[in-house]
């Protein structure tokens, strides 16, 4: 499908050639005109992860949602629900919000003292009497409402009134992390990374584990459940070995996705007898694994669902779109999660949240935002550092005259086509209807997918 705007009837620079859509034109990552096509044709029409529940704990609570030049309120509303305003005086546009407040009393413009309920209703224009009449209608001088909805544990923006609720515009991924409980996972840390590339190249580094042998080297553990080779002799002890380094290297690595506390779990079972088959000695241990992390977190009065069942109905994959920004990547009881937003063509704001399962009334406060850290600072765990050292270098060497197009893996890297001719389907402005059946193939487990027909 080439974008053709609906309007105009021409077609835009850049689509995806629908001969090729294993090929990927350079210039959707840089091209400004490209770049601002999504500015005006995606970024309006989708839901977008705008904070974490547990940011706004209390009613009242309230918290500013950047993206591009727009400025979002999102707070709690009195009966615990979301509520969300475009933030800006409805006098001269001061924002009325910078990061967190509560509002309890409401919101009071700093510069000439103009206040709003928490409902957004105007309730005072200091000299009211000599402004004109039009421009005091009832009504206009309110704060401007933007669509808000929770799902997953976190409040979802979107500036298009047609767009579906936020939970049809995720599945499937919705409903196999609502199976997976991810509304009780809270923030344990947070980290957040200036990357000097555009925000389609920094997912796409993600999406893949093509590149996982090579960029993260400590990460292929002979003799681990993905590098047991048919010809080898089977070792049960050096397998549960292999295993349990896996899963502290993976912890250690994320600073997260996989919790220390899993990690112990683990190394208790290390002594464990396994078949001498390899499929059955595989399936033995992650079973004995899951029952000994559900049992943990349960004797702990944590929520955690049934990681076995979920195994059995294939529905624990350990990566998840929400189209377009916002992933999570659930392991045994915990998760990483990941949001990109834009801040220019060739410029990502990447956070990372590591989440974990807590007892019950033991959940953590509000999570403080973190420093925004470069590429790289020498602070970022090992694995998102080796992510982040390929990045700026691929976004450089994209701008080579003699370098066209990505060529992706049509096996392996087939994620990346269906994601970026989903885009295409956003730009060209189609209608939701023909949006949705893309978008179910999406938000998805990216990995190994092929390029799909989405219907487009
Ligand atoms: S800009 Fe808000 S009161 Fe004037
Ligand atoms: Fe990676």
């Amino acid at each position: 499908m080439a974008i053709i705007d609906q309007t105009s009837g021409l077609a835009a620079r850049f689509a995806m050639d629908p001969e090729f859509p294993d090929r990927v034109p350079k210039e959707r990552y840089y091209d400004p005109d490209f770049y601002q096509l999504e500015v005006e044709r995606l970024w309006p029409r989708v839901w977008q992860m705008a904070c974490r529940l547990e940011e706004i704990p209390r009613p009242h609570d309230v918290v500013e949602y950047e993206f591009l030049d727009q400025s979002v309120m999102v707070l709690r509303t009195g009966d615990m629900g979301v509520a969300a305003f475009q933030n800006a005086c409805r006098h001269r546009g001061v924002r009325l919000v910078q990061g967190r407040a509560t509002c309890a009393d409401g919101f009071t413009c700093p510069f000439h003292g103009w206040c709003y309920t928490v409902d957004g209703t105007n309730t005072r224009v200091p000299r009211r009497k000599s402004f004109a009449r039009h421009n005091m209608e009832p009504g206009d001088i309110d704060l401007v409402p933007v669509r808000c909805e929770t799902w997953g544990g976190c409040a979802w923006i979107n500036f298009d009134n047609d767009a579906p609720p936020v939970r049809e515009c995720m599945e499937p991924s919705a409903s196999i992390l609502d199976a997976w409980k991810v509304e009780s996972l809270r923030t344990e840390k947070w980290y957040a990374a200036r990357l000097p590339v555009n925000w389609k190249l920094a997912v796409e580094a993600f999406v893949e584990m093509y590149h996982v042998v090579v960029t993260h080297p400590q990460l292929d553990i002979p003799g681990m459940r993905y590098s047991l080779r048919p010809d080898a002799p089977f070792e049960p002890r050096a397998f549960i070995d292999a295993e349990i380094d896996y899963l502290r290297v993976m912890s250690e690595g994320m600073d997260g996705m996989v919790h220390a506390n899993d990690v112990r779990v683990a190394e208790g079972l290390r002594g464990m007898e396994l078949p001498a088959d390899p499929n059955l000695a595989i399936s033995t241990w992650n079973r004995a694994l899951n029952d000994a992390i559900i049992n943990w977190h349960r004797e702990r009065r944590a929520d955690i669902p049934d990681i076995n069942q979920l195994d059995e109905q294939g529905l624990n994959d350990t990566f998840y779109q929400c189209f377009p920004h916002y992933f999570v990547l659930p392991m045994y009881s915990s998760a990483s999660s990941y949001r990109f937003r834009p801040l220019g063509p060739e410029e990502t704001l990447m956070e990372i949240w590591s989440l974990a399962r807590f007892p019950e009334g033991e959940e953590p406060g509000p999570p403080a935002p973190p420093e925004v850290w470069d590429a790289a600072d020498p602070r970022w765990p090992p694995i998102p550092a080796q992510d982040f050292s390929n990045l700026p270098r691929q976004q450089q060497g994209l701008h080579a005259r003699g370098f066209e197009y990505m060529r992706l893996n049509e096996h392996l890297e087939g994620h990346i086509s269906n994601l970026e001719r989903t885009i295409d389907g956003f730009l060209a402005g189609l209608p939701y209807e023909r949006l949705l059946p893309a978008l179910r193939s999406v938000n998805n487990s990216p990995f190994d997918k092929p390029v799909l027909d989405l219907g487009l």
